[in-house]
């Protein structure tokens, strides 16, 4: 990775190298959040920076082990592949290659609802690090479907996402005229032009499509499906459809994109096995805190041994001792592992695992913890702490 560590040291270098290999509006996709200034981004970043510690010394040669356990399941990193729609629209055959390389990492992979495969060409690909996220359709019957669907596909764990309750304006992704599935326009021809890697690859695998949608929507007889499978099918679930699908998926479920102590409480009593703290990085809503600074009182709510999941907005490994001080039991990242992706193919991604590890590690032994649980207890930095004078 010596090449790679001197060209790509961090996920800003991949955002950069992802950002010269594709069209303009599939960029902007990726990488967009939502409202015209996208304020959330930064309140997540300012989040991570404001969390800060003191490096502890004379603690010997640390060798962290950093495998974790979650909900039973042993995993190398404490990190895994968010669930990403449309991935196949980032980088031709983007979900089989995450999932591939997720299973080669032992790491988990997310395929989401409205990805360009379905779970039957991922599953077998992810083997027994796949995980399936469900946004519940309108028709309990097609939630039951796709979910014995994933479990047939061999995917491990269901994922219910909570906060897409209507669609967001994401203005960047609307200026790049961007639309699902794309039409396509005369400047849309030339940045496909311009980027060859990504159209070939996609003349290769074919349009990318919402092709587990297109399964359900064909029958459903709705006008605008023409335009959007997802949108022919979509649910918008409420507290009852939580139960629905707490009573169709007999694994492991986890529910993802809360913010609220008060619904990460009643999600516990309901039943769900994991809470994922999420603000889906700012492309939902932008009015809200920095995700970090939820979990610590979603964590009390909660209790100490309850699964706490958690994302948005991770750009390295201090983040992610951020997250566990703050009291998640594993993290995932979701752009990052896209930009690694089609800034560098399947080589990049390798070298996003190793970027993240070696961060983890050396922040670790700065702080002196010699494993991860070590971090839940560290004390962060307040400044009435340090005396003024010594
Ligand atoms: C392009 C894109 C598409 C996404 N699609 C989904 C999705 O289909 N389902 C879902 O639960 N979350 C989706 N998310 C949210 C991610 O799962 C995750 O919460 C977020 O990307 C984490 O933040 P990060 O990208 O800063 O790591 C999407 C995110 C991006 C960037």
């Amino acid at each position: 990775m010596a090449g790679l560590d001197t060209t790509h040291p961090a996920i800003s270098d991949l955002r950069r190298a992802a950002k010269r290999r594709l069209p303009h509006f599939v960029f902007e996709y990726l990488d967009s959040a939502t409202g015209d200034h996208e304020a959330g981004v930064k309140v997540n970043r300012q989040g991570y920076d404001a969390l800060q510690f003191l490096p502890s010394v004379l603690h010997g040669h640390a060798k962290p082990d950093l495998r974790t356990t979650l909900l039973g399941f042993e995993f190398a990193r404490p990190f895994g592949m968010a669930p990403v729609g449309m991935s196949g629209l980032i980088w031709p055959d983007a979900e089989r290659l995450l999932a591939a390389e997720a299973q080669h990492l032992r790491i988990p992979y997310c395929l989401s609802t409205v990805a360009t495969q379905v779970p039957e060409r991922v599953g077998p690909v992810a083997g027994d690090m796949g995980w399936f996220q469900l946004y519940p359709p309108a028709k309990r019957e097609v939630a039951r479907d796709m979910l014995k669907r994933a479990k047939d596909s061999g995917f491990q764990a269901a994922i219910m996402t909570v906060d897409v309750p209507a669609d967001s304006r994401r203005e960047r992704q609307r200026r790049a005229n961007l639309t699902i599935p794309p039409k396509i326009t005369p400047a849309m021809v030339w940045s496909m032009l311009t980027h060859p890697r990504w159209s070939l690859g996609t003349l290769r695998t074919g349009r990318p499509s919402l092709k587990l949608a297109e399964d359900y929507a064909q029958g459903s007889g709705t006008a605008d499906y023409m335009n959007h499978p997802g949108k022919a099918i979509r649910g918008y679930p409420d507290w009852d459809d939580l139960k629905a699908v707490r009573e169709d998926w007999d694994g492991p479920l986890i529910v993802k994109g809360v913010l609220r102590p008060e619904d990460a409480a009643r999600l516990k009593e309901e039943g769900v096995d994991a809470v994922w703290v999420s603000n889906h990085s700012a492309r939902q809503f932008e009015g809200g805190p920095s995700a970090l600074s939820t979990l610590a009182p979603i964590r009390a709510v909660v209790g100490p041994d309850y699964p706490l999941i958690f994302d948005s907005g991770i750009d390295g490994g201090l983040d992610i001792i951020r997250a566990l001080n703050q009291g998640a039991d594993f993290v995932f990242l979701g752009r990052a592992w896209h930009f690694a992706l089609a800034g560098l193919g399947p080589e990049g991604v390798r070298h996003l695992n190793h970027i993240l590890t070696e961060d983890l590690i050396t922040n670790l032994a700065m702080l002196g913890a010699h494993n991860l649980l070590d971090v839940r207890g560290l004390t962060p930095f307040k400044k009435d702490l340090v005396p003024s004078r010594v």
